[in-house]
């Protein structure tokens, strides 16, 4: 019968694969724990009007890449092209600020955009998501910044470069828009359709657009960080201040839009030439109108998400990685010496040892190949012989050093098994 595959986009991590990963999770949760970001857990599946009130119903995202079905029940679903959306909508709907207005809350999953897949960019992807929220502070934003380089760090990544702009806000955007469709308008005929009509309802994901014409004509047109208001002014300086106060390095990239609209003030994108042309590992701002805008009170907000399988893809090999390999493999050789390695495998395993066993009871030879292909520090070998003596040998396959254990004494084969770990 015809293989069924997966579906373009969507890929298998597979076991040698996911110790990275579960490395990687391990670290990021330790670094949290120390910053007091708790974890949320959040669904998959959202109403579809989450995300075009959320995202903007005018950018790429929600436009074309997500991926959306009418369900049985007659209401249109979404399988989430990201996590900020559905973090603020969990955080009004249980009214988490009325607790606490300030949370700080991570989630790790998979998200979906019907992206064209190329390196480093899938349709079904993960990302390690942070949401401050509740203080507007600009030093707030500085300390998620320099909490992601110092992940980053952590992780020995190199040459990383984390890029920064202001959005400004409702009350400076307007006046700039309407600059840059000013800039626009004589200059239409360079424009792509898409672009053309943007100019009518989003004038600044033209910034965006990756057509070449469209990214010429962009070059010369007014950016933002020169029209904010006071205000915003402040903030932007602030931020940069207190970066420098914690010893972050950033460049200002004036042409910085990011991809979704509920950005203002602060936005950033951590980029690095390992990645090539898929460049971001992070990106991320300030959103201090989402709250308001899902229905909830004025509380700001500022978050990133992490690209987790772009950062996977630039750590090293580690050799030796441990992949949950057993540790001591049960060699048992006849009937009544695998009765015994069955229940022995199960008591280690309950001690916390690794252990496993071949249930084929074939040679001594090649069930010590496999204890050695599956890179186990010890064996346990248990012949007829040994079996009829009470004994079974216990080698150290390092050193190839054996010494006689009494079968019946699994505590001191497991003090055995420890002593070398
Ligand atoms: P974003 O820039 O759309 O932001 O995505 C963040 C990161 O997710 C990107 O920098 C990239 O590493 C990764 N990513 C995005 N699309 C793909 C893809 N198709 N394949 C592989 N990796 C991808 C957000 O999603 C915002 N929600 C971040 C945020 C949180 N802003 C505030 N809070």
């Amino acid at each position: 019968m015809a293989k069924i595959t997966s579906v373009r986009g969507f890929r298998d991590i597979l076991p040698d694969e996911t110790p990275k990963w579960q490395r990687v999770e391990e670290k990021i949760r330790e670094i949290f724990f120390n910053f007091g970001i708790q974890e949320i857990r959040i669904p998959i599946l959202e109403k579809t009007e989450l995300f075009k009130r959320g995202i903007g119903e005018a950018t790429d995202i929600v436009e074309k890449e997500m991926y959306t079905f009418l369900d049985r029940g007659n209401e249109y679903l979404t399988m989430r092209p990201e996590a900020t959306a559905s973090v603020i909508r969990a955080y009004i709907e249980h009214h988490l600020y009325e607790k606490d207005p300030v949370a700080k809350l991570f989630t790790i999953g998979p998200m979906f955009r019907r992206e064209r897949p190329q390196k480093g960019r899938f349709r079904q992807f993960h990302q390690i998501n942070v949401e401050f929220l509740g203080q507007e502070d600009p030093r707030i934003d500085a300390e998620l910044m320099s909490m992601l380089m110092y992940f980053l760090d952590e992780l020995g990544l190199e040459e990383l470069k984390l890029e920064i702009n202001s959005l400004g806000c409702d009350t400076c955007r307007p006046a700039f828009r309407e600059k840059v469709i000013g800039f626009l308008k004589d200059r239409e005929d360079k424009l792509c359709e898409d672009c053309r009509r943007r100019l009518g309802t989003n004038p600044l994901r033209i910034f965006d657009c990756k057509n070449e014409s469209c990214q010429e004509t962009i070059a010369g047109a007014p950016v933002i960080l020169d029209f904010i208001c006071g205000e915003c002014r402040e903030h932007f300086e602030k931020v940069m201040e207190s970066l420098e106060i914690l010893g972050v390095s950033s460049v200002i990239n004036k042409r910085m839009v990011r991809g979704l609209d509920y950005y203002t003030r602060t936005a950033f994108e951590i980029t690095t030439q390992a990645l090539g042309a898929q460049n971001a590992v992070t990106g991320g701002g300030r959103y201090d109108g989402l709250v308001q805008m899902l229905g909830g009170p004025a509380i700001s907000g500022i978050g990133f998400a992490i690209g987790f399988d772009r950062l996977i893809s630039m750590l090293p090999d580690t050799e030796g990685e441990d992949t949950g390999r057993p540790n001591i493999f049960i060699a048992a050789l006849g009937d009544e010496a695998q009765g015994r390695a069955f229940s022995l495998c199960n008591t280690l395993r309950h001690a916390g040892i690794r252990a496993e066993m071949d249930f084929s009871d074939r040679s001594l030879k090649s069930q010590m190949k496999r204890a050695n292909k599956l890179g186990c520090s010890h064996t346990l070998i248990i012949g007829e012989k040994e079996m009829e003596e009470g004994t079974a040998q216990l080698r150290d396959m390092k050193d190839g050093v054996q010494e006689s254990v009494d079968i019946q004494d699994a505590d001191n084969i497991i003090k055995g098994v420890r002593s070398k770990e």
